[in-house]
């Protein structure tokens, strides 16, 4: 059977901590300057209906370095902006190149290419969920604290795609979030209650980050929300995170974000390019987790 990579929940918990090690592995490769080709001659079609430089470059940096290749397509170019079906261009895309990444609004969407895809189909963002990321987030936090099992992360900010995964990783790797959202933009509720006790709604965004191991947020109007940008602005006016904020956290706590960011609006720029910040590694990890995805779908 095909395996897509819609959700973290298409991984079993074993799955995602193996994707990590192999990420980490090939990280140490790549910078030995080592060789790996375990995708060599694969294509990978990459659909993109949003703005993207990270997953962009990371897809198709990491096909070739596995030796592989990207291919980049955009609606504009492509008859899909045309009004093509969905399905026939899965039907035939998926006939031509051997994983399919898709960045789009409606998640549906993906869900859609993916039962009309015979080859693997990745979830490059959407307005419901950003696994990749959460791959990255996950292989930088093992990186520099261990295993996440048991420690707990603060989400500060909006209920978003991002906090979606958040919520998808408290299941899928044990442990505590705290999702600190001005009322109005709490994370869909089907997806916190899956969670369980997992996760714990919070006003304060000082009180949810008490004592925790990582601290998160991510921009405030996200890609098809730029006419919200003013009204999202005073909503979310006091959940900054400030280096204020981050001294309520444990003192070894490390901040991300998922970027691009916006200094002074969702986060204060001495946090974000703190010395010690760990949000160039977040980013780099792209890079490794991606490739380590792509060899798990593929090989
Ligand atoms: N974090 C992230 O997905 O970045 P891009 O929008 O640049 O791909
Ligand atoms: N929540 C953001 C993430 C960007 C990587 C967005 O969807 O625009």
């Amino acid at each position: 059977m095909t395996r897509h990579f819609l959700t973290l929940l298409d991984l079993s918990p074993d799955e995602f901590r193996a994707l990590i090690k192999r990420a980490r592995e090939l990280k140490q490769l790549q910078h030995q300057g080592r060789i790996v080709d375990t995708l060599k001659h694969k294509v990978l079609g990459m659909i993109f209906e949003k703005s993207s430089t990270r997953t962009r470059v990371s897809f198709e940096a990491g096909m070739t370095q596995l030796g592989g290749a990207a291919m980049f397509l955009s609606p504009n170019d492509t008859q899909l902006g045309r009004g093509e079906p969905i399905e026939d261009t899965a039907r035939v895309l998926s006939r031509m190149v051997d994983c399919v990444m898709i960045r789009t609004f409606e998640h549906e969407k993906v869900e859609r290419f993916a039962e009309y895809s015979r080859v693997p189909v990745i979830n490059g963002l959407t307005d419901l969920v950003h696994p990749c990321q959460l791959l990255a987030d996950m292989q930088t936090f093992f990186e520099h604290r261990g295993d996440i099992q048991g420690r707990t992360v603060a989400w500060i900010g909006d209920g978003n795609n991002m906090c979606h995964s958040y919520i998808n990783a408290a299941r899928q790797l044990d442990f505590q979030l705290n999702i600190a959202c001005p009322e109005g933009y709490d994370p869909d509720a089907d997806i916190l209650a899956a969670a369980g006790d997992r996760c714990m709604m919070f006003r304060d965004p000082m009180e949810a980050a008490r004592g925790v191991d990582l601290v998160v947020t991510d921009v405030w109007a996200s890609m098809g929300q730029e006419e919200e940008q003013k009204l999202r602005e005073q909503a979310f006016s006091g959940y900054q995170v400030t280096s204020e904020l981050m001294t309520q956290a444990d003192e070894q706590a490390l901040f991300m974000h998922c970027l691009p960011a916006h200094r002074g609006e969702e986060v204060a720029a001495d946090v974000i390019d703190a010395a010690d910040s760990v949000v160039w590694d977040e980013a780099e990890n792209r890079l490794h987790a991606q490739k380590a995805l792509l060899e798990f779908l593929l090989t």
